[in-house]
């Protein structure tokens, strides 16, 4: 009997990510500079791109903007893409799609996992991808019908799920979700599986639906997707306070460069991670508060005191044992959602006392 992972690795060698790329995009490669692809111009370049661990950009702006290299270079918003496949791969994983089962995507950007899931799901696959923008819908649309495949395409706000078609054994959401909305819980079986991005913590998220309608999850590798259009971070209002100076007490070093655990919390208890600024200097900033460290000296700025808040999570952390990833995740219920350390009935916050903090 074949492997999941062998009957993933045919998925990818069949339904082939060439077919989904435009003939010029934006190839950007983790933690490298990006560059325009052409396959007119370029096509071996284009291929190897196309077939690497990178990202290629389809959209920049909703569509508002043009695709071009300038544009692409310049601007830092792109709206659509073929994720890392690398990532695309973990995210399969995950999800275990197995023949006969009902499927609901969320994104269908270029429509490459679409197919890849049309593919996992067998011989008359009910796939449903949502996609919030109409243009891209088409495009990805024509593009899975010339691969020979043909999932639902909706065009529709993917946070409201897809009422008919539920209940699906399987929910792969594939934009980064900072508050998961209870329809895809609703809208999975008892027993089913929802992957999604978890925007917080930057780790995809792998929750398992009970028989009670709550979602319990934990997180896995770390990945970086673009927003749900309905949950991009807003521009922050910039709050003017006096600054705040105190004398470092602490060991600013061991709140730098933390465990998984630990950033974890940080990243989603202060919204960053504090990281050096030079030899004694390090920083931490939610976008509206800022905490400045230099030499023994700490500044403070904003309605938090980011600092103090940072070193109150490390003291917890430590007081409860250093826990790692393994020991974290989400609770996804009708009424609410929150992270939890050890007990998925308990949110983290209040282990922490984080909220009387702030
Ligand atoms: C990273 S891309 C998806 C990659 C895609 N799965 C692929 O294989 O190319 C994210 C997509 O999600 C879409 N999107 C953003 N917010 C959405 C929403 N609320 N509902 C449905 N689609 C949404 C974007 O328009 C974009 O096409």
């Amino acid at each position: 009997m074949r492997s999941d992972v062998r009957h993933l690795a045919d998925a990818l060698v069949r339904v082939g990510r060439h077919r989904f790329i435009p003939p010029q995009a934006w190839a950007q490669p983790p933690g490298a500079h990006g560059y325009w692809i052409d396959r007119e111009a370029r096509p071996h370049e284009w291929w190897e791109a196309v077939h690497s661990e990178t990202v290629i950009y389809t959209q920049l702006d909703d569509g508002r903007t043009e695709l071009t290299a300038e544009n692409a270079a310049r601007t830092y918003a792109p709206t659509c893409s073929a994720s890392n496949p690398v990532v695309v791969s973990a995210f399969l994983r995950l999800l275990a799609v197995r023949p006969g089962d009902r499927v609901l995507e969320i994104g269908t950007g270029t429509g490459w996992t679409a197919a890849l899931l049309c593919y996992l799901a067998g011989d008359a696959p009910e796939v449903t991808s949502v996609e919030i923008d109409a243009a891209l819908a088409a495009t990805a649309e024509a593009g899975l019908r010339t691969a020979g495949t043909a999932p639902r395409v909706v065009v529709g706000d993917g946070e409201d799920g897809h009422p008919p078609g539920a209940p699906f054994d399987r929910v792969h959401v594939t934009c980064g979700v900072r508050d998961i909305p209870y329809a895809w819980v609703a809208q999975t079986r008892p027993g089913g599986v929802i992957v999604l991005p978890y925007a917080p913590a930057m780790l995809l998220l792998r929750l398992v639906v009970g028989e009670d309608g709550t979602a319990i999850g934990q997180f896995h590798d770390s990945c970086s997707f673009m927003p749900l259009r309905g949950q991009r971070p807003s521009r922050p209002a910039t709050a003017e306070t006096p600054p705040r100076v105190r004398e470092l007490t602490g060991d600013a070093e061991a709140l730098l460069d933390p465990e998984p655990g630990l950033q974890f919390f940080f990243d989603v208890f202060l919204g960053d991670t504090p990281w050096a600024t030079g030899p004694g200097n390090a920083l931490v900033s939610d976008g509206v508060s800022k905490a400045v460290v230099a030499g023994n000296r700490v500044t403070q700025t904003g309605p938090r005191d980011l600092w103090d808040e940072a070193e109150h999570l490390h003291r917890e952390w430590n007081r409860s044992g250093r826990p790692g990833l393994e020991r974290v995740g989400v609770t996804v219920t009708r009424e609410c959602q929150y992270v939890w350390l050890d007990d998925p009935t308990a949110p983290a916050a209040d282990i922490l006392d984080h909220r009387e903090k702030r």
